[in-house]
């Protein structure tokens, strides 16, 4: 399709008001109508079909130094999209065009052309470009196989298990070869997704009982590998049933990121000497390298669905905001996706 659309006036984008304090508030948000975006040189207009809505953004949103710049006040917030080309001053990139970029939280960006990346709806559903094939999935893919060092053999606990980069993890590592994959999630159903549909060996609900009871019963003979997304008693309980030579990769801690008091560390860190056990932080942009290798690899079980995802859709640039803080309560199993 090459068909120049008729553009709107108007596009609607979320504007961030004011810092949020513990957890986000709906008055520390706007979706303000904004005159449409013209695309400058070397730019183009994107008309948004799909936005991805993430835990990281919740750092954004605090003034605190980070590893990306905090969203500003009263400007139109960013994250992962993907959208069709309706206007273009860049050579190459043609109306109808499909792209992935950083001008999320709004229907229609003006962006950078060189700071896109083209993607093929026939070869994968759009949506699959912020998830299982995108940034969550090279996350799963970075943290499990160079930062824990994954090896054939080992036994693999990940929290967040039923989420984008958790159930991704679980199955990357069943299909590489994990003697034993257990994931932790937060509730019955995705527990049950976990065995049923994931392929996990074992699965508990951290909210049924201590997580620490709850992964030695899953994992009687200790962990070698823990990918942690939570942080907090998860973390702790990983080291208490780390194996020697045992790996933690922390991706995440989505259990602090609307804390306003820092919370405490693990107490058992000591056990660290007696196991020689290695804990290392990462994050996906130092791994952009990988991309290549991650998607001829696990593209074909993507395609073949030996490797499975589910996303949760919600539909609609003015439910963007809904979206985020549901992915904070949990509401979503796999990645969540905006759809315009
Ligand atoms: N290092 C990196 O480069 C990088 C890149 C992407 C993502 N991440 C991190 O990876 C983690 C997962 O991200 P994602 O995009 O895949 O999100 P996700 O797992 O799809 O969604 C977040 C999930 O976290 C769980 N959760 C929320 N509060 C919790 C709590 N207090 N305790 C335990 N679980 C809780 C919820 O599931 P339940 O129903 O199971 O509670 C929720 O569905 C996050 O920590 C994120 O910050 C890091």
């Amino acid at each position: 399709m090459s068909d120049t659309p008729t553009l709107p006036a108007v596009s609607r984008e979320w504007h961030l008001l004011s810092r949020p304090v513990g957890w986000p508030k709906p008055e520390d948000f706007a979706l303000v109508e904004a005159p449409l975006p013209q695309p400058g040189e070397g730019q183009i207009l994107v008309r948004n079909e799909y936005l991805s809505v993430d835990p990281y953004m919740r750092g954004r949103m605090s003034a605190a130094k980070s590893y990306v710049a905090p969203y500003e006040l009263n400007k139109p917030m960013q994250g992962g999209a993907v959208g069709r080309i309706v206007a273009s001053r860049a050579e190459g990139f043609a109306v109808g065009d499909h792209v992935l970029h950083f001008g999320g939280w709004r229907e229609y960006a003006a962006v950078d052309a060189r700071h896109t990346v083209k993607v093929d709806p026939e070869a994968a559903p759009l949506s699959t470009y912020l998830g299982v094939l995108g940034m969550t999935g090279l996350t799963a893919y970075a943290g499990l196989l160079r930062t824990a060092s994954f090896k054939e053999g080992d036994v693999v606990f990940v929290s967040g298990a039923a989420g984008a980069v958790g159930s991704q993890v679980g199955q990357l590592a069943r299909l590489k070869g994990a003697s034993r994959v257990i994931g932790s999630a937060g509730s019955d159903e995705k527990v049950k997704l976990l065995l049923e549909e994931y392929g996990f060996d074992a699965a508990f609900n951290y909210k049924s009982g201590p997580v620490s009871e709850q992964l030695r019963a899953a994992a009687p003979d200790g962990i070698d590998v823990y990918f942690d997304n939570v942080g907090g008693d998860h973390l702790e309980a990983a080291i208490g049933s780390l194996n020697q030579g045992g790996r933690i990769a922390i991706c995440g801690m989505i259990s602090v990121y609307n804390a306003t008091e820092p919370a405490p560390g693990p107490r058992n860190l000591a056990r660290l000497i007696q196991t020689r056990g290695r804990i290392e932080g990462f994050l996906v942009g130092d791994h952009y390298d990988l991309q290549p290798e991650f998607v001829r690899e696990v593209g074909p079980w993507v395609r073949s669905g030996e490797l499975k995802y589910r996303e949760t859709v919600v539909e609609g640039v003015e439910n963007t905001l809904e979206a985020f803080l549901g992915v904070l309560r949990g509401d979503n199993t796999g990645k969540m996706i905006v759809k315009l």
